[in-house]
This record gives C-alpha cells, structure tokens and sequence, in this order.
C-alpha cells in the first residue's frame, strides 16, 4: 500500500529505538500516518478531538479546508447544489455514482413510499409532554423504530443496509413533521406521494386537515436545496458517532439515533438554532461591537454562533450557498428580515478583525440557515432537526461504507492521569 514511512526515535521498553511507520497517501488531504504499529511497543498516539486523526478510509467525502472545498464523491457542493436535488445526492452518497434516470426514478418512487411510518410510532410519541424539544423526540423515535423491521437488520447483508437506508431516508421528514405538530397539538399530517421530498415535508410541517399547503416550488427546492447542503460532511463529531456505534454491531436505527444526539450540541448542529438566539441577543446593529469584543474574550464563554469550523480554515462553500438561498426565500416572499441585515453587518464585521483573520475563522453552514429556515416558517427548535434530516443520507451513507469493508470496534486509549494504585480504605478509618 505504501513505500514512504515516517521514522520514529522513541524510549521503547527501556531501550532507545527508531520505528518506521507506513505513510499513506489519498485521492487528496495530508498523507497519514499508520501509527498501529505504536500498541506493539508500548506507546499511543495522544490527540484529545481528534485534531490530527484519520479515523478512517472513506470514498464519500472530502474537504480541503484550506481551499474551502467540498467534494460529494468528487462532485463539488456548488454544482451539486446548482445542478441536483437532494435525493439524488442522498443516491449519490449511498452508491458512490449519480444514479441514471432510470435508477434515480427508482430510488425517488422507493423513497416516497417508504414515508409512512408505524402508527405505533404515533403511540409512543404520545409519551413525550407536549412541549419536548422536538431534537429529544426524534432521538426517542428514530431509537423505536430500532424495535421494528426485523425483516432487514441483518448489518451483513447489503440489501438489508440499503433497505435500512431507505427507510431512514424516506422516514425522518415524517418523524420531524410529527414532532412538530404533536407540539402544536395539531394532528400529524399525513405524507403525500404526489410532493417533493422538501415540498412533502413542508406540507407535513404546514398543512392541517382542515387546510392544504400550496407548496411554493421556490420554497420546495430551497428547502431541498438547505437539506441537500447538510446531507454529509465526511467525518464529523455525529458521523464519527454513527460509525462508532455501529462498529459494535448495533442496531442501525439506534446508530442513527445516537447521531442525531450528538449533532444536537451548540458546538455542532445545535448552532443554527444558537444563531437565532444570538441574533436575538445582539437585537441591533449598534450592539456588533459588544458581542465581537465579547467573542474575543477569553473569560467570556460567548462564541460568535455560526462562524468557525475545524477544518474549514477559509469560507465554509455551504455557507456561500445558503446566503444564496436566504435572499431567494426572503425575495420570494417579500420578507425584509432586520436579522438577516445584522448578520451580515457581524460577518463582515468579524471578517476585517485580526482575531477572526489570524484564527481563520468564517461563517459556517449554520450562520444563514437559521435565518432561511425562520423565512420559511420553520420554527427555532426545528432548525437542527432540519439539519438532522439532511444529514441522514450522510450518516447512513458512512454506516453503510464501514459495514461493507473489514472493520473494527472503534475503542480508543487514554493518557490516564488518576491516582496510582493504593488499598482500600475501610470507612471506619476515614
Ligand atoms: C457544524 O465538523 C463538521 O464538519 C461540522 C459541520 C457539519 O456539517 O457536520 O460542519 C456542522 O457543526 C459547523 C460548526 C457549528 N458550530 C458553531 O458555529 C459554534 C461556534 N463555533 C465554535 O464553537 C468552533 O469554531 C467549532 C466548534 C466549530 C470548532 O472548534 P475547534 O476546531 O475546536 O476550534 P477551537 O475551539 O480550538 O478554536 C480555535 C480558536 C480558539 O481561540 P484560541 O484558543 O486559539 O485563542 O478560535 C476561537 C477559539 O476560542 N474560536 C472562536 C470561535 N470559534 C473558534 N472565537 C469566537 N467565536 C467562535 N465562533
């Protein structure tokens, strides 16, 4: 596989030696280190977020944070998003290829009538209280639908991963649009086969049965198009956490829904919601100023939500797009949104300053999709449920990818800094 090797001079067992290391080389990115090798000689590699880690091959994503790139299986988001649709991408993540006609008009009729959802699972929302953040509910029946469809659980086979993935796919605009109305107290809406994927889950979200919901196409392919640009961004915090769990074998709706928990996190998916709440917060354009200088103190945890990333060093390509699509859905429903014009006030802003310049630090995916989502009637504490949908294809995708291949538990070490061993105290003598 490779003939670079990284050396190594290292105390190994009490003897100075040099170890040689495989270098790896991909497609594209940093060349990686195969450090297995280290448990042999007693040594680990210590990187607390996995800042310098390859946690694995994968075909399915790239991102060259430095150029601000964003590859879906070597397609580039921009014409991804320009020219496809988000079932297509979702083909695309799960195959690898972008489907012919034929196969994308197969995949589209599978999923739509793969959107019906047991009524059970209408029982088991029930137990939620009304006002539940819909993130926690999703979370509880996406982990029920673990105790159903014993009919494809079998992770070894790779018709039943590809059914499981369609049922996610097709099932979660479902199971969103149903938390939101069970908070309204409003009936679920049942799915419609005659919609788009984006326009099926804004009528689920905002038809009642005693009204339709005249899907807008503009606002139908925006909203494909805001789940089209988080349908996957390679190893993330929960894409790194669907993978880990389904390395020990689990269920794969339990994988999922372990992903769903760990995107709902400020620091993570939770941040379009959180820019809502800072934009709020801000409330004018005289206050920017505070809230930069807040950001950049380092005793005040405030973090300007919606700017930075790991790995993207320059304009996050999604985020590019999104403001594309904000001012689409605001013109197109003649919304003049004062926080849409407070954003971009604070981006550029945070954009001359040498704190955010030095740290490389840009607006993400998060920064306009709160505002677009808000645009479209969607309410705050859907937003990262929103993103929860798009990300499924991805999540699934990545499940579905290490199943396929010879793979490990994932089960990292520690540098253990606790007390060295000592004999129990017994309480009389404490
Ligand atoms: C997503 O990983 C993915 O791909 C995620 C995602 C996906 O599609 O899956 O892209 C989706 O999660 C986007 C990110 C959404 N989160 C936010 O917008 C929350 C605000 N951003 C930050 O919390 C932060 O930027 C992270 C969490 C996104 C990245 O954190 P890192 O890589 O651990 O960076 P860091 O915290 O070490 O920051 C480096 C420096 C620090 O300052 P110094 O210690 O060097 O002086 O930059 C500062 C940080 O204090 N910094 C910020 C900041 N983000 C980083 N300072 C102010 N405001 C910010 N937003």
């Amino acid at each position: 596989m490779t003939d670079k090797l990284a050396r190594l001079n290292a105390n190994v067992k009490g003897q100075e030696a040099e170890l040689e290391l495989p270098v790896y080389k991909g497609t594209y990115g940093p060349d990686v280190i195969d450090v297995r090798a280290l448990t042999k000689s007693g040594l680990l590699t210590y990187d607390p977020g996995f800042v310098s880690t390859a946690s694995c091959q994968s075909r399915i994503t790239f991102i060259d944070g430095d150029k601000g790139q964003l590859l879906h299986c070597g397609y580039p988001i921009e014409q991804l998003a320009e020219q496809s649709d988000f079932l297509e991408v979702s083909y695309l993540l799960l195959h690898g290829e972008l489907p012919s006609a034929r196969e994308k008009d197969n995949f589209i009729h599978a999923v739509t009538r793969h959107t019906l959802v047991h009524e059970q699972l209408a029982e088991i929302l029930k137990g939620f209280y009304r006002d539940a953040h819909p993130m926690a509910v999703l979370c509880g029946l996406v982990s029920a639908m673990s105790s159903f469809y014993h009919d494809s659980l079998d992770i070894s086979s790779a018709p039943h991963r590809e059914k499981t993935a369609l049922r996610l796919i097709a099932k979660m605009p479902t199971l969103a649009a149903m938390a939101y109305k069970y908070a309204l107290g409003q009936p679920a809406m049942t799915p419609r086969n005659d919609l788009s994927y984006g326009g099926n889950f804004l009528h689920m979200m905002f038809a009642t049965p005693c009204e339709p919901y005249k899907v807008s196409p503009t606002l139908a392919k925006a909203m494909d198009k805001i789940f089209l640009l988080h349908a996957d961004h390679e190893q993330n915090a929960s894409t790194s956490t669907v993978r880990m769990a389904g390395s020990s074998g689990a269920n794969p709706f339990s994988c999922i829904a372990a992903g769903i928990a760990a995107l709902w996190g400020p620091a993570h998916g939770g941040a379009n919601e959180a820019v809502l709440k800072m934009l709020d917060e801000i409330g004018d354009e005289s206050r920017i100023d505070h809230y930069i200088a807040r950001a950049k103190d380092k005793k005040d945890p405030f973090r300007l939500m919606g700017f930075g990333h790991r790995v993207y060093k320059n304009f996050d390509p999604r985020a590019r797009v999104m403001m594309q699509t904000c001012n689409e859905v605001l013109a197109e429903l003649g919304i003049d949104d004062p926080q849409l014009k407070i954003a971009k006030k604070l981006e550029e802003i945070a954009l001359r300053d040498s704190y955010f310049i030095e740290r490389n630090l840009y607006p993400n995916v998060d920064f306009y999709s709160g505002i677009t989502l808000k645009a479209l009637g969607i309410p705050r504490e859907m937003f990262t449920v929103v993103f929860a949908i798009g990300r499924t294809p991805g999540w699934i995708s990545h499940w579905h990818e290490m199943l396929s291949e010879d793979y490990r538990i994932s089960r990292p070490r520690q540098l253990y800094t606790g007390p060295a061993r000592r004999d129990f105290v017994p309480l009389t003598e404490r």
